[in-house]
């Protein structure tokens, strides 16, 4: 297949492309380099069934030749990156989604959509299936970024019943893995971060909300099997295995060996309490679930970050 990935350049769609063109596709990477930097693509230059261009998807998006699939990611995807870029996350999400969407429809191609938990907003239903409709502030600082992805929902399942596109919607839930940004506030970098430096862990609240980590080649592997699936509807993909934040801090400084202190800061506002999908769904339709065990998407997460990241590793 010839497949248009947009955010290319980010953490997962780089490894989105690396997946691609191991399984024998064409890839045509798409990214302005707002939040992703070409350095995660840099690896794949020569290769001579992928291409990378300078786009921004808000802007109308001509791409020659056949296609068979677009896949967009684009979009700031950390806290720190939406909450920086608040208008720039609401239009990619609308107008960077449409032009996905219409490129889709002008080449008969499939669309999927990488949506994300944050759609649930501060979940009332525990753990989070599909049919939830979410409890997300639409006026809240994380408004940009969760509003931007349901609107981006929305207009995909337009586009699926007024044209009849073959759309997908993945909802994410917390991917780690190397090419992650050390600095960009997500929790298992700055964790990872800050116990590698041997600098103090900070927790917000008192830790006890609970995320799950999915690594990112199980995630992967979730997205190439729901971008070929008859499903319409949203599918969950994550990894169930639940922890408090304070667990997961406690957790980071055994694998890590660190001394680092952990410390207390309160809460950011609307940070959602409990987070854990339900992938009765994924199983189901797409036969998936993840296989990565936490220790070991930490290991290669360190290493990484170690090699890649750290001026002075440990
Ligand atoms: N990583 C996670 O845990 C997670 C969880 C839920 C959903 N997601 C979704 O997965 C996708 C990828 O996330 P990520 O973690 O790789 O983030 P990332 O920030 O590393 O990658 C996003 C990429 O999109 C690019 N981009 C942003 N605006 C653009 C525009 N207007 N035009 C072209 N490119 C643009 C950025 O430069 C970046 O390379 C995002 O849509 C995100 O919402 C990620």
């Amino acid at each position: 297949m010839r497949i248009v990935v947009s955010g290319a350049a980010g953490f997962i769609g780089s490894h989105l492309c690396d997946r691609l063109l191991a399984d024998g596709h064409t890839v045509v990477a798409l990214d302005n380099y707002l939040t992703g930097s070409l350095r995660n693509l840099a690896h794949l230059a020569g290769e001579p069934r992928f291409s990378s261009m300078e786009q921004d998807i808000t802007r109308p998006v001509a791409i020659p030749g056949p296609l068979d699939s677009v896949v967009n990611l684009a979009s700031p995807a950390s806290p720190k990156d939406y909450l920086e870029h608040p208008i720039e996350t609401l239009d990619v999400g609308s107008n960077g989604t449409r032009h996905m969407l219409e490129l889709a429809l002008e080449k008969g191609a499939r669309f999927l959509l990488t949506s994300t938990s944050e759609c649930y907003g501060d979940p009332a239903v525990h753990p989070q299936v599909e049919t939830y409709w979410g409890n997300v502030n639409p006026v809240g600082p994380r408004s940009c970024y969760d509003e931007s992805k349901r609107f981006a929902e929305a207009l995909t399942m337009a586009y699926h019943r007024k044209h009849g596109l073959r759309t997908n919607i993945a909802r994410i839930f917390n991917t780690y893995g190397p090419r992650m940004k050390l600095d960009d506030g997500r929790v298992v970098p700055a964790f990872l971060g800050s116990a590698l430096r041997g600098e103090p862990i900070t927790v917000f609240g008192d830790g006890s909300q609970t995320r799950s980590f999915c690594y990112v080649s199980d995630l992967v592997e979730g997205l190439c099997r729901l971008m070929l699936a008859e499903e319409r509807y949203p599918v969950n993909l994550g990894n169930p295995c639940e922890m408090t934040i304070l667990q997961f801090a406690e957790y980071i400084r055994r694998l890590t060996g660190s001394q680092s202190p952990i410390v207390f800061e309160p809460l950011p506002e609307d940070d959602p309490r409990q987070r854990r999908p339900d992938i009765a769904k994924a199983r189901e339709v797409l036969g998936w679930e993840p296989r990565v065990s936490l220790e070991v998407g930490l290991s290669e997460t360190v290493k990484y970050f170690r090699m890649k990241e750290l001026p002075c590793p440990k």
